[in-house]
C-alpha cells in the first residue's frame, strides 16, 4: 500500500503536460494543449490535457483523468507501478505504508531484480554456448532479434543457479519459480539445457520465462509456474515489444506460442503477442482492446487451434464494444505463423490476417456446421446454441449482425429470431435489461449537487461553506459531495488539487461521478472570480430547494408516522430559514403542520 500523503504530493510536483507529452507529443491550444487521441482513431484532435486542472480529456471518446490514470490506460501499468513510474521520473522513493505491505523480505532485494539478474545469467549462457546459438540459427533467428527479446539459454545441469548466484538465495529462487524444492527439501533448478524466453510486464522487468527444449524432448516447453511476480491471466508474450507496432497498425495478432511471436518480429512483423500456453482470458482481451481497434487471433487449423479460436471467442462476446473489430485467421494447411512467415514471407502474413473471419462469421458458421439449418429440428438447435451466446454480446452492432446472419442462414423472419435469441422484439439495439449508456454530455440537466462538486472539486476550500445538513437534498450526486465535503474536512486533501482529489476517490463509488464533473471543467474557461459568483449562487439555490424540501419531507412523515419533538423543531427552523431566504410564501394551509406556526414568532 503506499500512503495518499505520497500520492497527494506526487502529484502536486508532476506537471501531466510532460507524462502525456512523452508519449503523445502535444500542441498548445488555447490554455490547454491537444493532440489526436491516443485511445480511439480520430483524425482532428479531441483529446485535452489541462495544465491547470492536471487532467486530460477526450472529448470524442470520453477517456479521462490524471497522470496516474493515463500511465495505466495508455502504458497497461497497475496502479502502483504507474505511481512508481511517476514518482522515478522526478526521482522520488515511493514509500511503502508498514502497517499494510507484506512480510519484508530479509535483505530487500526486490524479487524482479533477482528475476533480472537470471535473466542476465541465462542470455550470457547463451553468448557462452555454440549448440544454443546454432540452434537458434537454424531457425532462422538472428542474434539482433535474440537481443530484443532477451532470449538466453539454461544450461544442462542442476545446481548452476547456486554455483551462478554468490549470494544464492534458494527460498526467493523457489518463490520466483527458478529454483524447484523436491519433498525431500533439494533443491534444483527447473530450467535445464533449455532456450529460456523471459516474459516482461508492462515496465519491462522479467517476471517469469518459458522454456524451449532443444530439439526433441518433453515436455517442449516449460513455463515459469505461478508466482507473485507471474500470473499467466493476466500477462501475454511479447505486449511490451509489441507495444508500439501495435499502436502504430491499430490491429495486434494473437498467435498461439514463444516462437511464432518471435519469428513474425524477425520478419518484421512486430504487432504480435501470445497467451502463455494458457486459454484467453477476460484480462487478456481487455487489455488488447485498450490497445488497438483490432484484434486478430490466428491459430493453427488443427483441433487445439480451433479450441482455443473458439474459447476466445466466448471470452470476447462479453467484452467487444462498438467500434472494436474482432477476426479469427486460421493458417492455411498445417504451417504455424512461425513456418509460414519463414516460407512466404511478411507481405503474404500480413495479407493473409487482413482478412480474417469476423467474430460474427465464425460463431454463425460453426453454429450451422454443428446443426444443419435446412431442416426444422437444426434450426430449432442452431438458435438454441445461439441464444445463450447473443444474450452475452456487449456489442448492439455486433449482435445485430448476428441475428441477420442467423435471420440469412434459418430464413426465419428477423423478428422470429430475436425472440428466439430471448431479445425483445425490435429491441435488437438494446441489451436485455442494460439501458444504452448515453455519453457524458448528453445526460440529463445537472443537478445543484452536480454543479457544486464541480465547483467543490476545483476549490476544496470552499466545502465548508456548504450548509451540510442541506445536501441530501441536492440531488443524485449528494453522496459525492457529501463524501468530497467530508474529505476536505478531515483534511484528507492536500495540495494536489483537482488530479489529487481525484486518485483519493479511486475505486470509491463516487469515481465515476466525480471524473465525469472534471472532465466537464477541462474546456471550461471560466476566472476564479466568476466561478465563485457561481458558487454563491448555486449554494442559495441548494438553500432554497434543500429547506422547500426538506420542509416537505418533514409534513409527509408528520402525516404519515408522526414527528418527533426534535423534528418538529427542525420544522420550525425550516420554516424561519425559508422565510429569512424571502422564498415567499408558507405552504399551504393544508400543508401545514398543525399545532405550529409557520412564523417562530408569532
Ligand atoms: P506448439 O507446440 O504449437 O509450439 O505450442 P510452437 O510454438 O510451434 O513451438 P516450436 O515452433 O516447435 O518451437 C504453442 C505454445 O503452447 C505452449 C507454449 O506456450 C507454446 O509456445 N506449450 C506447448 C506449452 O506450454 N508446453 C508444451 O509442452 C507445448
Ligand atoms: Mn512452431
Amino acid at each position: 500500500m503506499i500512503p495518499q500523503s505520497f500520492i497527494q504530493e506526487l502529484l502536486n510536483r508532476v506537471d501531466i503536460v510532460d507524462v502525456v507529452d512523452r508519449h503523445v507529443p502535444l500542441k498548445k491550444a488555447g490554455a490547454n494543449y491537444s493532440a489526436c487521441c491516443p485511445f480511439h482513431s480520430e483524425k482532428s484532435p479531441s483529446f485535452t490535457v489541462s495544465p491547470t486542472k492536471q487532467f486530460y480529456h477526450c472529448f470524442g471518446c470520453g477517456a479521462h483523468g490524471t497522470a496516474i490514470g493515463f500511465l495505466m490506460e495508455y502504458s497497461g501499468l497497475s496502479y502502483p507501478d504507474a505511481i512508481r513510474e511517476l514518482a522515478q521520473q522526478i526521482g522520488l522513493n515511493v514509500p511503502q505504508d508498514e502497517t499494510r505491505s507484506r512480510t519484508p523480505r530479509p535483505d530487500n532485494t526486490p524479487l524482479t531484480e533477482l528475476m533480472a539478474r537470471a535473466a542476465k545469467y541465462y542470455r550470457d549462457q547463451l553468448k557462452a554456448s555454440s549448440k544454443a546459438i546454432d540452434y537458434l540459427k537454424r531457425r532462422g533467428l538472428t542474434g539482433e532479434i535474440a537481443a530484443r527479446f532477451g532470449l538466453g539459454y539454461a544450461p544442462d545441469g542442476w545446481q548452476n543457479l547456486e554455483s551462478a548466484f554468490p549470494d544464492y538465495r534458494a527460498r526467493e529462487l523457489a518463490e520466483i519459480g527458478l529454483v524447484i524444492e523436491n519433498e525431500q527439501g533439494r533443491r534444483y533448478d527447473r530450467f535445464r539445457d533449455r532456450i529460456m524466453f523471459p516474459i516482461l510486464d508492462a515496465r519491462g522487468n522479467v517476471i517469469g520465462f518459458g522454456g524451449r527444449i532443444l530439439d526433441q524432448g518433453e515436455p517442449k516447453y516449460l513455463n515459469s509456474p505461478e508466482t507473485p511476480l507471474f500470473e499467466k491471466g493476466r500477462e501475454l508474450y511479447g505486449l511490451t515489444q509489441a507495444r508500439n507496432a501495435i499502436r502504430d497498425s491499430g490491429t495486434v495478432i494473437v498467435v498461439e506460442g514463444y516462437m511464432d511471436v518471435v519469428g513474425l518480429a524477425q520478419h518484421g512483423v512486430e504487432n504480435v503477442v501470445a497467451a502463455l500456453g494458457t486459454a484467453t482470458t477476460p484480462t487478456h482481451v481487455q487489455k488488447l482492446l485498450k490497445q488497438a481497434d483490432r484484434l486478430v487471433y490466428c491459430f493453427d487449423k488443427d483441433a487445439a487451434g480451433f479450441k482455443a479460436a473458439w474459447r476466445a471467442l466466448e471470452v470476447c462476446l462479453e467484452h467487444v464494444a462498438d467500434g472494436k473489430h474482432i477476426g479469427f485467421a486460421f493458417m492455411p494447411g498445417d504451417q504455424d505463423p512461425d513456418e509460414y512467415v519463414r516460407e512466404f514471407g511478411a507481405d503474404s502474413f500480413n495479407r493473409f490476417v487482413r482478412q480474417p473471419k469476423s467474430l460474427s462469421e465464425f460463431l454463425t458458421t460453426e453454429l450451422a456446421k454443428r446443426n444443419n439449418p435446412t431442416t426444422g429440428e437444426g434450426k430449432a438447435a442452431l438458435l438454441g446454441e445461439a441464444r445463450p451466446m447473443v444474450e452475452r454480446i456487449g456489442s448492439p452492432v455486433l449482435r445485430l449482425a448476428i441475428i441477420k446472419e442467423l435471420t440469412r442462414m434459418t430464413g426465419f423472419a428477423q423478428r422470429e429470431v430475436e425472440s428466439a435469441c430471448g431479445l425483445k422484439q425490435s429491441a435488437s439495439w438494446v441489451r436485455p435489461g442494460v439501458a444504452p449508456a448515453a455519453p457524458a454530455s448528453r445526460r440529463a440537466p445537472a443537478s445543484i449537487a452536480r454543479a457544486l462538486l464541480k465547483l467543490v472539486a476545483r476549490h476544496p476550500e470552499w466545502a465548508a461553506r456548504l450548509p451540510v445538513d442541506l445536501i441530501e437534498y441536492a440531488g443524485p450526486e449528494a453522496p459525492a459531495l457529501a463524501a468530497l465535503t467530508d474529505a476536505v474536512s478531515l483534511g484528507e486533501l492536500g495540495h494536489g488539487g483537482i488530479a489529487a482529489t481525484l486518485e483519493y476517490f479511486r475505486e470509491t463509488p463516487h469515481a465515476a461521478v466525480l471524473g465525469e464533473v472534471v472532465a466537464e471543467l477541462v474546456d471550461e474557461p471560466i476566472e476564479d472570480e466568476a466561478m465563485e459568483s457561481m458558487f454563491n449562487d448555486t449554494l442559495e439555490t441548494l438553500r432554497r430547494a434543500g429547506v422547500r424540501k426538506a420542509i416537505e419531507a418533514l409534513i409527509a412523515k408528520e402525516r404519515e408516522v408522526g414527528l418527533s419533538t426534535e423534528e418538529r423543531h427542525r420544522y420550525v427552523q425550516l420554516i424561519a430559514q425559508k422565510q429569512k431566504l424571502g422564498a415567499g410564501q408558507a405552504p399551504p394551509a393544508q400543508d401545514r403542520i398543525a399545532g405550529f406556526s409557520d412564523s417562530p414568532t408569532a
